[in-house]
């Protein structure tokens, strides 16, 4: 009698240790975003509990990957290059090829892709509401158990709080701190109607959001047919969504495949892209004639592309 009442107890005060200290670990986590910030680096979320949405969008790296293909479940090799996933609060669709409309919708589409989580929205649900810490969490939160649109709505109020606006250039541009005087010369190339780089790379994420392409499609070697393998329009072949440059100093390797390791090679790309990628198709009119820049020019756009790194991810 006396030996189930001592193990008892000692069992109660287990469960009651352990819970106490679920509660003191989530006592911060009090809002939609702070749970999706959980919920990024949550491995239960894959098949065998091995990867997380920060395995590939490493937050150190402005939450894109080092390698041109990111590796997902069982070793296996993602499709496409892994882009930042800060400053999407006003991009109006996701992906290379814009294939999710909404934060909400994207973010269940990584845990079931079979190269990156592989498991069912049924099973990552199931799994949420196997764990009492979670289940009290969402509770506290959404008043609910967990489910498909409470973990789409935190996963997006977390993506949504990722915006960075803290650069050298953000300071420049509010009359806070001077360029170098080679920053200032690439910005005035950046600008201008020699690299035309402002066509595409506009707005306040450097981003006009569109479809473009820019040579690195030529159903050979490089055969990715991006918005076309959506809309299977014959003009859509080769186009990308146009990426942000916020922080791009960040995540190399660049493009949709990760083809470029340095921000030097993609001005050198740029500048005469007929000399890298032979035979491409469908390319954007603006990059049919080389851009003629010099050497020094093309330093000097290097140079000011390393002004838009917002101050958390400088490494000093
Ligand atoms: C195995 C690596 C991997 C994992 C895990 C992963 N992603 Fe991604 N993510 C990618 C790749 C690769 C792309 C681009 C794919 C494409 O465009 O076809 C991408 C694209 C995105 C985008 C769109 C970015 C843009 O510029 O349009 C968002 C947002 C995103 N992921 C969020 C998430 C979230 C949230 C999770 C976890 C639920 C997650 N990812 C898990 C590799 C990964
Ligand atoms: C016609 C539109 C257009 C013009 C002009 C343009 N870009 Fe781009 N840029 C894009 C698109 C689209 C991509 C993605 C292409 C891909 O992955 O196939 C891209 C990708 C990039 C990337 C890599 C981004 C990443 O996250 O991997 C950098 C850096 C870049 N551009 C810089 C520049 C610079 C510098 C200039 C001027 C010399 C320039 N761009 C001119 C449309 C354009």
């Amino acid at each position: 009698m006396r030996k189930t009442f001592f193990f008892s107890l000692v069992i109660l005060t287990s469960i009651f240790i352990i819970s106490s200290s679920f509660e003191e670990r989530n006592a911060e986590i009090k809002t939609k975003a702070s749970l999706g910030k959980k919920l990024f680096s949550e491995k239960i979320l894959s098949k065998d509990s091995s990867v997380s949405c920060a395995s590939c969008h490493i937050p150190a790296y402005a939450f894109a990957d080092t390698v041109a293909f990111s590796v997902g479940i069982a070793g296996k090799l993602t499709k496409r290059n892994t882009p930042s996933v800060l400053n999407m609060k006003n991009r109006p669709y996701y992906f290379w090829d814009g294939r999710a409309a909404t934060l909400e919708e994207q973010s269940l589409m990584p845990i079931q892709n079979p190269d990156e989580m592989d498991l069912s929205v049924d099973e990552a649900v199931k799994r949420l509401n196997q764990s009492s810490e979670y289940k009290n969490i969402f509770q506290k939160i959404f008043k609910q158990q967990p489910s498909a649109k409470n973990l789409a709505a935190a996963f997006a109020a977390y993506e949504q709080t990722l915006e960075t606006v803290d650069s050298k250039f953000d300071d420049w541009s509010n009359n806070l701190k001077k360029f170098t005087a080679a920053e200032e010369r690439g910005r005035e190339l950046f600008v201008g109607d020699k690299a035309k780089c402002f066509d595409c790379h506009r707005m306040e994420d450097f981003t006009t959001d569109e479809f473009k392409n820019i040579g690195l499609y030529n159903a050979k070697q490089l055969n990715d047919a991006g918005l076309y393998e959506r809309t299977k329009k014959e003009t859509d072949k080769g186009k990308f969504k146009t990426p942000g440059l916020r922080n791009i100093a960040v995540t190399a390797p660049y493009m949709h495949n990760g083809m470029f390791k340095t921000l030097e090679e993609v001005v050198e790309y740029y500048n005469d892209p007929s000399k890298i990628v032979s035979n491409c198709i469908n390319i954007d009119d603006a990059l049919k004639k080389p851009l003629g820049l010099t050497d020094n020019e093309k330093k000097d756009l290097a140079t000011f592309l390393k002004t838009l790194t917002d101050k958390k991810y400088i490494r000093k």
